[in-house]
């Protein structure tokens, strides 16, 4: 599939390890379902609502030669949350490597940003960061490993007009993101970030076209990014490639930044 598409091949490098995809149904965290799961990852795939695009993921996961599960939690409830990792511990063993991917994202002027707006997407974009982070990292620590990578974006760090509220979040990822890498690190358990650019899927087409068609005629690459693209680089940081990183953000947004 040509939004799959990364040319990173097949490998072993995650044999016996489970994975912890959240908002893996659909877009880049589908794409890091396969991605890992062809590189020998179990993986769990967490959804909110969309079953029927979790269940697709998972037959991906499955023709890819590995094993996984779904798994319904809103990242924003910390019950939900809980559950989605004792299900995971149970069903597919401890999480090494977690990817805290669900996102919400609107574009809304200031004039039009209520209070309740702000607040849902701290509820999903920051709140869930920490939830899924906190249900896991005591075991990673227990163990001596593990592995996170939060999906930030490019919002998080240039202006994006018209999102002071998602930009606001994904700021406040990137930060969680250098604090939590600086106090496990002791503990082999390395965290990163992926700032991703206008990438090709649900939730950028549901910006406005004009907006689409003038991010990208000031990308230099001149294209949005396909998902599989920001799973490359989620695989890289969750790898031993990169096993000297921690507490960095990596801009894959095709020069723009
Ligand atoms: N696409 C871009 O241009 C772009 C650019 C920069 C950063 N990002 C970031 O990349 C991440 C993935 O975005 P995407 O473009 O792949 O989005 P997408 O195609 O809209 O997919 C969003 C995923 O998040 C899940 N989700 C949403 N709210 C959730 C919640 N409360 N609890 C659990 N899961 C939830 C959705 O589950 P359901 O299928 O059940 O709805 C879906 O799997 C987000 O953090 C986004 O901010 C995207």
């Amino acid at each position: 599939m040509a939004e799959l598409s990364t040319q990173s091949g097949q490998s072993a490098e995650f044999a016996g390890r489970t994975a912890l995809v959240t908002g893996g149904s659909r877009g880049i965290g589908r794409s890091t379902c396969v991605m890992l799961a062809e590189h020998g990852a179990r993986v769990a795939v967490n959804y909110t609502t969309n079953e029927d695009a979790a269940k697709t993921t998972l037959g991906m996961v499955e023709e890819a030669g590995s094993e996984g599960m779904i798994v319904q939690a809103d990242v924003s409830s910390e019950g939900d949350v809980d559950r989605m990792a004792a299900e995971v511990r149970s069903r597919l063993g401890p999480v090494d490597l977690l990817v805290n991917n669900a996102g919400i994202a609107k574009n809304q002027p200031h004039t039009e940003v209520a209070y309740k707006d702000w607040k849902r997407m701290f509820e999903v974009n920051v709140d869930g960061v920490f939830l899924a982070t906190w249900a896991v990292k005591d075991a990673m620590i227990e163990r001596g490993f593990g592995r996170i990578v939060n999906v930030a974006s490019l919002a998080g760090i240039i202006l994006k007009k018209d999102m002071v509220h998602y930009a606001t979040t994904k700021a406040a990822v990137i930060s969680f993101t250098r604090h939590c890498a600086e106090a496990f690190a002791p503990h082999n358990v390395r965290v990163n970030c992926v700032a991703p650019g206008l990438t090709d899927t649900d939730l950028a087409g549901s910006g406005n076209p004009g907006m689409i068609d003038r991010l990208i005629a000031s990308t230099p690459m001149g294209r949005m990014a396909l998902p599989g693209e920001m799973a490359s680089v989620i695989r890289f940081l969750l790898s031993e490639d990169s096993s000297f990183v921690t507490g960095q953000t990596v801009v894959a947004c095709g020069g723009r930044s």
